[in-house]
């Protein structure tokens, strides 16, 4: 606990909140600069820091988003010093980082580097990590102001909280916050989450929980409510009417070696189907917000998500494998029983499919198809509205054999943008009506680099900023969606294997082609 010698508490310069109405006024283009605040950080040695926190700090800094005052703080079962957690956090930078190395930046963030070692069920470390932050306050000027990242495995998560709690961390004199960041799996399953969700908010109120969802912090997954949102062109057809289907799908090449402690048990509908895949079929899917404050982006999504449920029979409409050995461009790769930290019984599915209905009048009877693997044939991720036949054509067959059905396509990743496919006139005497596509692209139209998202998540962290973090509704009712494939699963003992390299399992291709149907081939 903090002695009487640790200086008191400054609260100084903490952001308004979103429901001060001057915060709205404000040009928004303008750049958010962050007040006064430290970042914790539970989980330092870990991948995501060493990839994704730590670089997106230094980016954050070297764009001029931090305050001059900010403080970052490790807190990890390591006999480091502060200048030994500089040096990690240093070549994490150098390794990682988006923008451009530039000592002054560096310089700067790193006079506010901490570490305290500690384990999470030592009390004292906690008292010794409150003091940190107290001498924080007044010497460097954090004004009171601290998120606690905890980028640590789910099992430890009631016991940070708790020492958060008990060492007085968790709440805050008026005029200074203290904000959590949980990173996903939040949960295995509604009833986890919902116990999870009643234990964060015994010591964090719901306002002060940022659930990430890295997902949400990309450019084009924001795209889709521009899209939507600020276009004519394109809400008459965004309907049953005229769309046939959706397919959502986000596809990676990477296998799974190394991550078999997280990644064995957990699985691919887990991993990416309850949270990323269901925000973007919430996005995708939903009405338009009242604005965007997040009270009303949050309505919207969670209505949407209360009217989608699995399409039954679950043996027919959803899919789930596991990848085998093959090739996988010139590389050949082992399968997942091969590959280091998985059971050699693993039943754990690297692919997963399933089929939704989303029961509302915009969406009735229009199919939303849900796919993620690993090792598959390239990585790419993106959401396709699949139009349904012109109702009448005055061609004969054979000048429309090679049409296909019309399509738009949000190109979430790699190549960032906007496809439109539509039937166009072959050149030349003959009337042949042929697939063409008309693309934007990010790269093309614009000249600023994207933020990583989790630059922008972080930002919106420090900022008090939530509408880009999912709130505990929209997690439980993503999970009331899975539940049911997943003890469906769960009965059936192995997932269907699949060659590395290749698109998927049979079954999911066979999940399509039932209604006439077919997956499109990135
Ligand atoms: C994470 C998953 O949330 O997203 C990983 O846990 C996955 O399994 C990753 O590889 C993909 O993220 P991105 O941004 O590379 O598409």
């Amino acid at each position: 606990m903090s002695d009487a010698a640790t200086p008191a508490v400054t609260c100084a310069g903490a952001p308004a909140d979103w429901q001060n109405p001057l915060r709205d006024k404000r040009d928004k283009r303008m750049p958010r600069i962050a007040g006064p605040c430290g970042v914790v950080i539970f989980g330092v040695t870990g991948d995501l820091a060493t990839k994704k926190l730590m670089p997106a700090i230094y980016d954050l800094a070297n764009r001029g988003l931090l305050p001059p005052t900010f403080a970052l703080i490790g807190f990890a079962r390591r006999d480091w010093k502060d200048q030994d957690f500089g040096d990690i956090v240093l070549t994490a930078v150098k390794a990682h980082a988006r923008t451009p190395f530039r000592q002054e930046v560096w310089d700067r963030l790193a006079e506010g580097i901490r570490f305290v070692e500690g384990a999470f069920d030592d009390d004292a470390a906690f008292g010794r990590l409150a003091d940190t932050l107290k001498k924080l306050d007044a010497e460097r000027g954090t004004g009171g102001n601290h998120a606690f990242y905890l980028s640590i495995p789910p099992k430890a998560f009631p016991q940070v909280l708790e020492q958060l709690s008990t060492s007085g961390l968790a709440t805050k004199p008026d005029g200074c916050w203290s904000r959590v960041v949980i990173e996903k799996p939040f949960g295995h399953n509604l009833k986890s989450a919902e116990e999870l969700n009643t234990l964060v908010n015994s010591v964090f109120p719901e306002s002060s929980v940022f659930r990430i969802d890295h997902y949400l912090g990309k450019e084009t997954v924001q795209n889709i409510l521009a899209l939507r949102f600020a276009n004519q062109l394109f809400d008459p057809i965004w309907n049953a009417h005229y769309v046939d289907h959706v397919q959502i799908t986000m596809a990676e090449d990477i296998g799974l070696g190394g991550r078999g402690g997280y990644y064995d048990g957990v699985g691919a509908a887990r991993d990416v189907i309850q949270n990323h895949l269901l925000q973007l079929l919430a996005l995708t899917a939903m009405e338009e917000p009242v604005n965007f404050s997040p009270d009303e982006l949050q309505a919207e999504k969670i209505k949407v998500l209360s009217a989608t449920r699995l399409v039954a029979p679950l043996d027919d409409n959803t899919s789930r494998g596991q990848y085998t050995a093959g090739w996988q461009g010139n590389e050949q790769a082992v399968g997942l029983l091969e590959e280091e930290g998985f059971s050699q019984t693993s039943t754990t599915e690297t692919y997963a499919a399933i089929t939704l209905d989303v029961d509302t009048r915009r969406w009735a009877g229009v199919p939303f198809y849900l796919r993620t693997g690993k090792r598959l044939g390239r990585r790419v991720t993106e959401i396709a509205l699949v139009f349904k036949r012109a109702p009448h054509l005055p061609f004969d067959d054979t000048m429309t054999d090679e049409l296909g059905k019309n399509a738009l396509v949000i190109r979430v990743q790699p190549d960032e943008g906007i496809t439109l496919r539509f039937g166009s006139k072959v050149p030349g005497h003959a009337m042949e009506v042929r697939d063409v596509n008309m693309d934007f692209s990010y790269g093309s139209a614009f000249a600023e680099d994207s933020p990583e998202a989790y630059e922008r998540l972080i930002l919106d962290v420090l900022l008090g900023e939530p509408s880009l973090f999912p709130v505990n509704q929209e997690v439980e009712l993503a999970w009331k969606i899975l539940d049911p494939a997943l003890e469906n699963w769960a009965s059936h003992g192995k997932p269907e294997p699949y060659e590395s390299g290749g698109w998927g399992p049979e079954s999911a291709f066979e999940m399509l082609r039932r209604s006439g149907r077919e997956w499109r081939r990135p």
